[in-house]
This record gives C-alpha cells, structure tokens and sequence, in this order.
C-alpha cells in the first residue's frame, strides 16, 4: 500500500514512523513533512492545504490511502475532494469537520444530543456580548468561533479582560472571519484530558487517555503553546470517568449525527475538563492531536493503516486495538522564546546518540534538513518519547534522551508527568 501523510509537525513524524512499520505499507509520502520524517518517509514538496495539489499528487502517484494530520485542511474540505475522486481517505468531510472549524457548531451539536459542556451563549454584537458579561461577571470564556491557530480562546479573570477579547475579535477582527462570531463560556475548573476514539459513525473504538501540557513553563506557568509535551495513560481519567465519557460523550454525539445522516469516519477528540460535576467538555478536535500522538502511538501495537481502513469501510467492529501496557511520555523541545517569535536555523547536535537509546523514539517537529545538517525551524522542535514501566522510568527515558541532544536556545519543561506520578504515589 502507498500512503501519503499531510502534515508537518511531531504528530506527523509520529503517523510516518507507526505507519512505515505497519506490514502492508511499502512506501510513505508526507506532504510538506519536516527533516526527520524523510528517514521513513519521501518528502513532498506540497503546502498542507494545497487541496489540489495534494489532490494531484495522489492520483499521479498511485496513493492508496491518504491520511490528513492538521485540521486546516479537512475544515477546507480535502476529504470531500478527495472522495469525489474516487480516492480513500481518513478523516471526516467539511460539514463535520465543522466540529473543530466552528464552535458554535460544536456548542449548539452538544446542546443538542445532550452532551456535558459549559454554559454559553452566542453573540455577533459587541454591545450585547458585554450587556451579558456584566450579568454573568468574570472569570468567564471567550471564544472566537473559526479557527484561530489555537489563540482563539481566552480565560478572561476580570471584566475588563473579557470587554478587551470581545473587542479584539468582533470589532478589531484580530483573527479575522473566525471572529464574525463568538462564544461567551460558563468558566470550568478541574484537570484536563485528551480522550480519542476511532470511529465509522457506528461503532466507537477509544484510543488509551493522554494529558497534555499546554503552558511553556513548569508548574503550568507563562503562555499556553500548541503543547510542550505529553503522557499516556492519564491516570486522572479512572475506569469509571472513562466510561462516563463514551457513554455520555461519544455515544450521544456520534450516534445522533449519524441518526441524521452526518456519518463522523475518522478520529474524534475531545478536550474534557474533570469538574467536580463529572467531566465538561471544552472542545472537540476531528484529528489527532499533538504531542498527544508522540505519546499514544508509540503504545499501539495494532496496525494503524488496518484501523483507518475499517473507519473508511464501515467496519471497524471487525478491528480490535492492542496496546502496550507501558507509559509514554514525550517531553517538546522548544526554540527560545517560543511562543513569541523565535530565532531559526539553529543546528541540532546529539540526535544520533540519542536515537540509540533502548525504548526512545525521536519525533521531529520543527526542523529542516539544511546542507546535511538538521536545524531547527519552527517554536516546537523536537518531541522525545521515552517508553517504561511506569510513567517515571518513562520520564526517565525521555529526559535521559533529551540530555544528550543540544542546539542553541533548546527550552523544555521539567515537570511533564509530574502530576501523575503524583497522583500514582498515593
Ligand atoms: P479550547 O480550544 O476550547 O480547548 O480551549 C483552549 C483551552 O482553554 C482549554 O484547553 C482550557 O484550558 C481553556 N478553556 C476552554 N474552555 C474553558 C472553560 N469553559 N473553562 C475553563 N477553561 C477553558
Ligand atoms: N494538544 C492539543 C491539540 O492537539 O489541539
């Protein structure tokens, strides 16, 4: 089978390197990919959310299987296109795609079937947002409805901060058309956890809980980031919060799209916070997500390309999902000053030694290949995965891999899993 992966991130590199060792997979292309993917993958010189030339490059190259990283792309409609063309795909159409591309959407499908989220109301008025802010005071959530790049919400603590975001994105337009509309949020408090789960529309196959951690500094201080590293399994989410989740998340979503004909094929995240009243959920994502990924494919022992097949056939009640029973933990190197602007073109030394390391793999995010030499090129660098028989040795791995690998300005957090090694001692 020939696979085209699109995408150029860690969580990329991650599909590349689990789909390259799958047994019926003879070649891997990755569009536009990064400078450690061409180790498994040939490089393609194609923007992500170059539909058609994606599009051109699958029917030219005889792809059989294309599978979509990134949410940009499948809220653009890559999958419909696509499947017009008669080529198999993974991941949902545009209109469902809308789950992550709009939160209003998403809002008003959870209102509907019932599914446990915050209160919220919906505004296109300036003057009407803040006539309700000063009703409901703060902390409060505001939410650009598009996408955003991931700065679209914002967990304002005072008036003040909400009257200022209402501002930026409805009158100022920061993040342009994504702001046409936007949501004020009821504020939730708990813990976070990512759950996933492979669907066809009809039967639900959950991937094993990871948490992510979205800050840049340790103790979850300073700016959130697309994510500075990640554990599974979260050990916050126990037996009995995970099947409240399927049960009262997942099932009601999936099946009552599906009862109106919307059939969700792919993978379906959704960003849960653990409340005192049962878990919320903040956001869904029609994709993989990242660094989750760097951490929850390194434990799956099942083929990836047979699972994503059944989710595009409608038979995934066929498939079952075998895991490896031991933690991963995945630590993100960061260029200094990440999230703001940051210097390129650094050169990243160790990466051999460190690859060498029993049970650590090395997800690459953020780098180019430049005259023979791997350089950085983007915030997030590096993920470093380290596998063990519990989350500390996991986290042992990792930070043992990650001492021997240097480049000018590397920041990382010190504490990923910190929480749930805690949470573990007890
Ligand atoms: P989202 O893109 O909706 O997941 O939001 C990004 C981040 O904002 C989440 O990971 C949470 O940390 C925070 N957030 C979103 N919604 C809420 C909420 N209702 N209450 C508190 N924090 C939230
Ligand atoms: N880790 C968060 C995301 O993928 O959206």
């Amino acid at each position: 089978m020939r696979v085209l992966v699109v995408g150029s991130g860690g969580r990329e590199h991650t599909l590349v390197w689990k789909i390259a060792q799958d047994k019926s997979v003879e070649k891997v292309f990755c569009a536009p990919g990064n400078g450690g993917i061409r180790e498994q993958a040939e490089i393609v010189n194609i923007k992500a959310d170059d539909i058609a030339g994606l599009l051109n490059f699958a029917k030219e190259n005889k792809v059989d299987l294309t599978i979509v990283g990134p949410e940009a792309p499948l809220v653009k409609g890559i999958v419909d296109s696509f499947l017009k063309e008669g080529l198999r795909v993974f991941g949902p159409t545009k209109e469902l795609a809308m789950l992550e591309g709009s939160k209003v959407f998403a809002k008003k499908a959870m209102k509907k079937f019932g599914v446990p989220t915050a209160d919220f109301e919906v505004f296109t008025d300036a003057n009407k947002a803040k006539d309700y802010l000063k009703k409901k005071g703060a902390p409060i959530v505001v939410k650009a409805d598009g996408l955003a790049a991931g700065k679209g919400v914002i967990v304002a603590q005072s008036v003040e901060e909400a009257e200022k975001a209402i501002d930026d994105i409805l009158v100022k337009k920061i993040f342009g058309a994504a702001g046409n509309r936007l949501i004020l949020e009821d504020c939730l408090e708990g813990e976070e956890a990512s759950i996933l789960v492979f669907t066809d529309g009809k039967t639900i196959m959950p991937l094993v809980t990871s948490q992510d951690h979205k800050r840049i500094f340790d103790n979850d201080k300073g700016p959130n980031t697309g994510g500075m590293g990640a554990y599974s399994p979260a050990p916050v989410v126990s037996e009995g919060i995970f099947n409240n989740i399927i049960e009262g998340v997942f099932k009601p979503l999936i099946n009552g799209l599906a009862n109106e004909g919307k059939i969700f094929k792919g993978v379906l995240y959704a960003g849960v916070m653990l409340t005192e009243k049962g878990p919320m959920v903040l956001e869904f994502n029609v994709r993989f997500g990242d660094p989750e990924t760097q951490a929850v494919l390194p434990r799956l022992k099942s083929d990836l390309v047979e699972i994503m097949g059944a989710c595009i056939d409608g038979s995934l009640d066929k498939i079952n999902l075998e895991w490896d029973k031991r933690p991963c933990l995945c630590v993100v190197a960061a260029s200094r000053d990440y999230p703001g602007p940051y210097e390129k073109n650094k050169e990243i030394r160790g990466l051999e030694e460190a690859k060498k390391m029993w049970d650590v793999v090395i997800f690459h995010a953020g780098t180019s290949l430049e005259n023979g030499k791997i350089v950085t090129n983007g915030g997030r660098v590096l993920g470093v995965a380290g596998l063990g028989h519990d989350i500390s040795s996991a986290k042992k791995k990792a930070y043992d891999a990650l001492d021997k690998i240097k480049f000018d300005g590397i920041h990382y957090r010190k504490d990923i899993g910190d929480k749930a090694i805690k949470k573990n001692d007890k």
